[in-house]
């Protein structure tokens, strides 16, 4: 993507992501156990690995890569490229591997980069496979700028069958120094017993 593009992309979702405050306000606290609670994330360059980790510190919780069988290219320009196209197109890439025993679980924190303001192919694939029924997904994004966009939409959409809890959007470049945003906002979703 060329940088005026990209500059522009992070400028609408920008704007855009002020609109998923009300779904977040309306969102109601999760009580449950670490056992419990699994940690899903989908992470390219590894921001979004990092902040599942520390989901997974602060829960208790079991921490899942999901990872797609063919994996994105290395190179920048290539991965956004393929990504555009796959954005646009709603693809549901095949994934690598399956949680084990995903009944047993009742809060999900599924975690994505920000990809063209939607969550990552992968993440839909994801939120596709399971059945989602009476279970509660709690969607976080890293983010180069944008924001939330239109990604805690576009997960429900893909998910109507879950209840939603509170999401939270980070920014991927000052991830690193986010431990007390992130324990805050995990504090706010959930009440878990460990
Ligand atoms: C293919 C691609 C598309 C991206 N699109 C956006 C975007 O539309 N808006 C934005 O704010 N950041 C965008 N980014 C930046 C990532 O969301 C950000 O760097 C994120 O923290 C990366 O997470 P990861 O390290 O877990 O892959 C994009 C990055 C890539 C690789």
């Amino acid at each position: 993507m060329k940088k005026r593009t990209m500059a522009l992309v992070m400028a609408a979702s920008f704007f855009g992501a002020a609109g998923c405050s009300a779904e977040n306000a309306a969102a109601q606290k999760i009580h449950t156990e670490s056992g419990r609670v699994l940690i899903a994330y989908y992470s390219w360059s590894g921001n979004t690995r990092f902040a599942a980790e520390q989901i997974q510190k602060l829960t208790g919780g079991t921490l899942f890569e999901i990872k797609p069988l063919k994996p994105y290219p290395s190179n920048y320009s290539a991965c956004v490229d393929q990504a555009k196209k796959e954005c646009r197109e709603g693809t549901r890439p095949e994934l690598a591997a399956k949680v084990q025993d995903f009944a047993k679980y009742n809060v999900i924190f599924v975690g994505t980069p920000n990809w063209w303001s939607t969550m990552a192919p992968p993440v839909r694939s994801f939120l596709s496979e399971y059945d989602f029924s009476g279970k509660t997904v709690i969607p976080f994004v890293t983010h180069g700028g944008g924001g939330m966009a239109n990604c805690e939409r576009d997960m429900r959409k893909t998910c109507p069958k879950a209840n939603f809890g509170k999401a939270g959007a980070f920014s991927g470049g000052s991830i690193r120094n986010a431990e007390a945003a992130l324990k805050k906002w995990v504090g706010e979703a959930a009440d878990i017993q460990k």
